[in-house]
């Protein structure tokens, strides 16, 4: 897969959109409503826990590090596009990240109780085949997922 020719504007053929607090009981729930969208797709066993994985990384990023002490909603928006494309969209409004880059590099992590590996990002990109990070220092963060599902 050349993961430069991945397209952001392919034509939107389903969507479906999720709001949620920022509870970690809403983790499962929110992985498991993306896979049972997707599922009219008829995706493979492996490219449903590869998205599902991906997505839980991102929803608990958003529980433990945007919204860390603090509560808010999280917005999930899944488009099933043409080609087969999966694109999901995870935002929070919660704290921002100061340097996306370097969120981004393996083992990177600013948790300082040990607990995290600093791996989410670096498992949301092995998992999936475009992983686009925005976000604004005290305004939020858009995490927008891609995978392309195998030709029926
Ligand atoms: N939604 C977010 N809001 C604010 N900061 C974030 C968000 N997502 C990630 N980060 C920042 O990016 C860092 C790296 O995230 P990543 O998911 O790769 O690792 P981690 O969450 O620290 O550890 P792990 O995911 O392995 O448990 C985090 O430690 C945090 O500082
Ligand atoms: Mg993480």
């Amino acid at each position: 897969m050349n993961r430069t020719t991945i397209d952001y504007t392919a034509r939107v053929e389903n969507e479906l959109d999720l709001t949620m607090p920022s509870l970690s009981v809403n983790e499962g729930m929110a992985r498991a409503a993306v896979a049972a969208f997707c599922a009219q797709l008829n995706p493979t066993a492996v490219e449903l826990a590869d998205l599902k994985c991906a997505v839980s990384e991102a929803v608990t990023n958003c529980i433990v590090h945007a919204y860390r002490d603090t509560a808010g909603d999280i917005r999930i928006n899944v488009k099933l596009c043409e080609g087969r494309i999966v694109q999901v969209e995870i935002r929070d409004k919660g704290c921002g990240i100061a340097d996306v880059k370097k969120a981004r590099e393996p083992l990177y992590t600013t948790d300082a109780a040990g607990e995290r590996s600093g791996m989410g990002f670096t498992v949301m990109e092995s998992f999936c085949d475009s992983v686009r990070v925005s976000s604004r220092l005290g305004r939020g963060t858009s995490v927008i997922l891609l995978k392309r599902l195998h030709q029926a």
